[in-house]
């Protein structure tokens, strides 16, 4: 057996053995398979696609390419994992909600890709925040206060870190086996035992239409049983970005506002509901409203507040920017948008906006650019809100007038006014786990 033959039979539509997605995988993660022949393979996977069994094994078999982590944190290692959206802080808001309820979240995010931020570009806006730590410090610190997040270590799934990038130049990511090996290979290396998902929905999410979020995360649920793994799915609409803020420390903000009990809105509705499934999954609640109640509760009385506190000052973070969020980096111009015609906001941009913030400099445009933490914009109106001419639409913090003016433009782009009542984006729309799938209202 060869890779000729793996290419082969995959380009003839046959399933490929555990023996030859091991070769596969192995070839990819050690370099000794050539970049030609993984992109036809890859291709030809895109175009004939594999069954549940196949991308199970994929999926393992990513998973054990580096070193995975099997970390005692006493109790369920609990991760969630967003496939990508604007103004999306979720991790921020449910990791010390849901450990102030007992739970252990072992979490390793990303850095912003394109017009998506990242999460751990959001902490490091912390001043003095570390988030590559050792694996023994990271492990020390869930079991000790409940929660850590860290970017990605080096080792993890490497046959994921070389086939996405193939994938990225050779138009092979829109495939539902790759895109589910990939998203749970590096969930499984990194040791979560019990996996939510936040898998989006709408125009510049990874998966545009409903179908087809529907069967992605069916696929995931799918792989989680078969490897013995709970996974369950959240498909929640990204029409708009979540929160009203977009850029790090803005980002960080309005975390510590939503765990201060002081914001509401869509970005803590989606982090609440994650983060109940992940009590669930951990066997620390019975019900939803129980579970739901549990992270109110931790609002309420600032338990959650607390343990990102904790979980700051142990990563080297200063925890006070959670009593003071004047102490998060702040941007020298600040001003409003002002509203030019009335009516009803009826459709964002939600990657041009993402876009418009990213050339303020709060996202990368080469890999090895340098973030402004500083920047960024908040959102005055939701999809569905009536504008006054004069209304505020958003606040921009930016790093001077001419980047100001800039993302003004882009964002009066970015909005939709239409003289006709609309509706609010829809935003959770359905759950998928072991039992199947409940549509949500
Ligand atoms: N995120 C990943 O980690 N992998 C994919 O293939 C797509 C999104
Ligand atoms: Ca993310």
């Amino acid at each position: 057996m060869d890779i000729l033959s793996v290419i082969e039979h995959k380009k003839k539509k046959q399933a490929l053995t555990e023996e030859e997605i091991h070769l596969f995988v192995q070839g990819a993660a050690e370099g000794t398979i050539p970049d030609y022949q993984l992109a036809a393979l890859l291709m030809a996977i895109r175009l004939n696609g594999m069954d549940m069994q196949e991308t199970a094994l994929l999926t393992d078999h990513m998973a054990r390419s580096g070193h995975m982590l099997c970390p005692d944190v006493g109790g369920i290692p609990l991760d969630k994992h967003s496939t990508g959206g604007v103004g999306d802080t979720t991790t921020l808001v449910l990791a010390p909600l849901v450990a102030a309820c007992g739970g252990k979240v072992l979490k390793m995010s990303g850095r912003g890709l394109g017009h998506t931020g990242g999460t751990v570009d959001k902490l490091e806006s912390i001043p003095g925040m570390q988030v590559e730590l050792d694996e023994e410090t990271f492990v020390h610190i869930v079991r000790e206060i409940g929660c850590c997040v860290v970017g990605q270590s080096k080792n993890l799934a490497p046959a994921d870190k070389r086939l996405y990038a193939l994938r990225d130049v050779t138009c092979t990511v829109d495939s539902i086996p790759l895109i589910s090996s990939s998203i749970l290979s590096k969930k499984f290396a990194s040791g979560a035992k019990a996996i939510v998902l936040d898998v989006k929905v709408g125009s510049g999410a990874l998966m545009p239409t409903y179908p087809d979020a529907l069967s992605l995360a069916k696929t995931m649920v799918e792989i989680g049983k078969i490897l013995s793994r709970p996974v369950s799915c959240v498909i929640s609409g990204m029409e708009e970005p979540l929160g009203s803020h977009v850029g790090n420390a803005l980002e960080v903000k309005e975390a510590i506002d939503i765990l201060q009990g002081k914001a509401q809105g869509p970005l803590k509705d989606v982090a609440l509901f994650l983060g109940s499934r992940m009590l669930l999954a951990a066997g620390l609640c019975d019900t939803e409203d129980d579970a739901m109640a549990k992270l109110q509760e931790a609002i309420d009385t600032g338990s959650g507040l607390q343990k990102f506190k904790e979980m700051i000052a142990a990563q080297g973070g200063n925890p006070h920017v959670c009593d003071d969020t004047g102490l998060l980096p702040q941007a020298p111009v600040i001003r409003p948008v002002y509203a030019k015609e009335a009516g009803f906001l009826c459709a964002t941009d939600g990657v041009a906006l993402g876009m418009a913030a990213q050339k303020m400099g709060a996202g990368r445009m080469t890999k090895d650019d340098i973030i402004d933490p500083a920047v960024g914009f908040v959102m005055k109106k939701r999809i569905g809100d009536r504008v006054e001419v004069r209304d505020v639409l958003c606040i921009l913090h930016a790093r001077d007038e001419i980047s100001a003016n800039e993302a003004e433009q882009n964002i009066r782009a970015a909005l939709t006014f239409s003289p006709a009542p609309v509706s609010p984006a829809r935003l959770i729309r359905a759950l998928v786990d072991e039992k199947g799938v409940q549509d949500l209202p």
